[in-house]
């Protein structure tokens, strides 16, 4: 059978609500135009993140039951961090809330100002981490990977002569770790190679850099591991992520995306002293390192999603889903990031809607659009969001895991097509308030009427 179905059942149902397009205009009009400020009744199909917006299976919510909520050593904890251990042979685990307080942790310890840290492209949020300490975050992601149309089989991988130059360049004190995000979330959710991981593996040991991975997306990068690069295919994923995390010296990990779970990360190294000073700082802001902010049943609920997530049938229907967004939009002449990426698909709204220049936010009126046709909900990644730091004008649409079937997605791939077809017709917006920081949250917005 070539038909790939989705790998459950429904048990549990939510209601989606339907809005009419004269609703859904006053909504932005309220909103200033900007899906953030959007009551989440009001959308329809809700793709602003994977993060967090799992759908829990039944051995979840049965585990749930079983949450320890003891202040210290609770049973949880203990299922939790052999759930973890088993996968990455790290010996601290250390729970957080969710993935930026393992970052904020991590790097609080570890850098200091005049420090730079290397990552195939940081997420937003560990960028901000690095830089809150006065360190700096630097982007080596491959030359070719900055065409969307390039079709490489691992477009996340790290640039490794770029690392060995930056080296050269600084010098190995002033980098205290190397980050590799897996799979590269910024970079278009795009995997990175075992080879390239080894790569790297290689330089950091060789001058003595802690070498860590961003794993949120660790089971879909391991599916492309199994599916494109030799020697890989009789491995089982989670083989792969065994071998993987091993490369490491320690990983930070949001539960939101790879485990299923709507709350809750952890942060794991294997150095001793490393482990006490994060432990320190885990209890001042976190709580006891048995919970870290987690409530007892948050730690069970990752623990089974590790378990989960790492099973074939499931990856081969996730990565097929995103996929199949992704193939059905662009094989009727909408740009995409190529070739699909594992979470999400980005519209190259910079060359859809060429006649809207980047000051006028193409892949935000692109947002706007979708919402206004069809009370879709997507995020732009692009000029709103980095400023004149953009280096495309994406807007992602990211897929929950295990929430939205095939119909959902037809109903999404149409709604694309038809605004493809009048694109022309498309007009920008120019911001009307933004705050100091981070402003695609809140900035307000106002639509244009002419092109140009
Ligand atoms: N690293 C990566 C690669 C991420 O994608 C995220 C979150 C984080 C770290 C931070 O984890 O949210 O648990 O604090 N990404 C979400 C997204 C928010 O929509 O892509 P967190």
């Amino acid at each position: 059978m070539k038909t790939i179905i989705e790998p459950f059942r429904i048990k549990s149902v939510e209601p989606l609500r339907q809005t009419t397009p004269e609703q859904r205009e006053v909504f932005l009009q309220q909103a200033g135009y900007n899906l953030f400020l959007i009551d989440a009744a009001h959308i329809l199909i809700d793709l602003l993140t994977d993060s967090g917006t799992s759908a829990m299976s039944t051995e979840q919510w049965a585990a749930m039951m079983r949450g320890d909520e003891s202040y210290a050593g609770s049973e949880s904890f203990v299922r939790f961090k052999r759930a973890v251990q088993e996968l990455t042979g790290f010996t601290h685990v250390i729970p957080t809330h969710q993935g930026r307080a393992a970052e904020r942790i991590l790097f609080t310890v570890l850098c200091r100002p005049g420090h730079i840290v290397p990552n195939n492209t940081h997420f937003d949020t560990t960028r901000a981490n690095i830089e809150f300490t006065g360190a700096r975050a630097v982007d080596l992601p491959l030359p070719e990977a900055a065409d969307t149309q390039a079709r490489l089989p691992f477009k996340g991988n790290m640039d490794v002569a770029a690392l060995e130059r930056l080296i050269a360049e600084q010098g190995p004190d002033r980098i205290p770790l190397v980050m590799v995000t897996v799979t590269d979330n910024s970079g278009g959710g795009q995997p990175v190679s075992m080879a390239n991981l080894e790569a790297v593996r290689d330089v950091t040991s060789r001058h003595r850099i802690p070498f860590y991975l961003d794993a949120c997306r660790f089971a879909e990068n391991c599916w492309f591991i199994q599916q494109r690069e030799p020697g890989y295919a009789d491995w089982t994923p989670k083989q792969i992520a065994q071998k993987m995390f091993r490369l490491a010296d320690g990983c930070t990990f949001s539960a939101k995306k790879d485990a299923f779970a709507n709350i809750g990360g952890f942060l794991c190294t294997n150095d001793d002293r490393l482990a006490e000073q994060e432990k320190e700082l885990l209890i001042l802001t976190e709580g006891f390192p048995t919970y870290g902010g987690l409530a007892g049943r948050d730690l069970e609920a990752i623990a089974v999603g590790l378990e989960e997530v790492l099973d074939p049938d499931y990856l081969r229907y996730r990565i097929a889903s995103t996929s199949y967004l992704g193939r059905h939009i662009a094989d009727h002449g909408v740009p995409i990031v190529e070739p699909p990426g594992g979470h999400a698909i980005y519209i190259d709204a910079g060359r859809m809607l060429s006649h809207i220049p980047r000051h006028q936010f193409p892949a935000q009126a692109l947002a706007v659009e979708l919402y206004r046709h069809a009370g879709i909900r997507s995020v732009e990644i692009g000029s709103v969001m980095f400023g004149d730091h953009a280096k495309h004008e994406l807007l992602r649409l990211a897929i929950p895991r295990r929430v939205y079937t095939q119909s959902h997605i037809d109903y999404v791939v149409e709604a694309i097509l038809e605004i493809n077809e009048r694109k022309d017709l498309l007009r920008g917006l120019e911001i009307v308030w933004e705050p100091r920081f981070l402003r695609h949250f809140s900035a307000r917005f106002r639509p244009l009427n002419s092109a140009g």
